[in-house]
């Protein structure tokens, strides 16, 4: 079975970066190889049976380069078990989570072809020290879970390594 897996992302500040190295650790701790690279980097998909996908939400939209990977690479794609998280609300409370999985959502609609596994938002990260005027005002906050991020990395491993779905007659 091939067991290599890339974890791709699309980061601004780096806090998508950490996240995705700690879902990539723990494929690793699953039994798969992967690899965690950043998404505008990745050429072609050539070897990989999986790919999880993550990328940071700004204004309103998903980061740049976690669409144009979707779009770039969404024929190899198709075949091959996605999944995907976006970053991130200000809290964990269910209207802010609601809002970015929204943002997240429009964005997957754009490629219908592809049928994530997974999916998921996870609380982000803001440090007024890495922004500019008007946004340096904002307050100190991360609402990373990582005890969920890690739940949700096990659940992707093992959607990864399912075996197909029996077609029925
Ligand atoms: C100017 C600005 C705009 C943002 N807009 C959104 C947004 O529309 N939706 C959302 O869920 N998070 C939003 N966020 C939160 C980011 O997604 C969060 O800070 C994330 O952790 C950033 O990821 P990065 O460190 O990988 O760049 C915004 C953050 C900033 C600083």
């Amino acid at each position: 079975m091939n067991r290599r897996v890339l974890v791709a992302y699309a980061t601004k500040r780096g806090s998508t970066r950490e996240v995705a190295e700690v879902v990539a650790e723990t494929l690793r701790a699953e039994g798969l190889e992967a690899e965690c690279r950043p998404a505008a980097e990745i050429e072609d998909l050539d070897g990989y049976a999986g790919v999880v996908l993550g990328g940071a939400l700004y204004m309103g939209r998903w980061h740049a380069d976690a669409r144009d990977f979707l779009k770039r690479h969404r024929r190899p794609l198709v075949p091959l078990r996605l999944a995907v998280f976006a970053m991130g609300p200000r809290t964990l409370a269910e209207s802010d989570v609601e809002g970015s999985r929204k943002q997240l959502d429009n964005a997957l609609a754009m490629l219908p072809e592809l049928d994530p596994v997974l999916v998921a938002v996870f609380g982000g990260v803001v440090d007024p020290a890495k922004l500019r005027f008007p946004f340096n005002r904002m307050r100190v906050s991360d609402a990373r879970d990582w005890d969920a991020i890690h739940a949700w990395a096990q659940d992707v491993a093992e959607q990864l390594q399912a075996e197909p779905a029996v077609a029925l007659a």
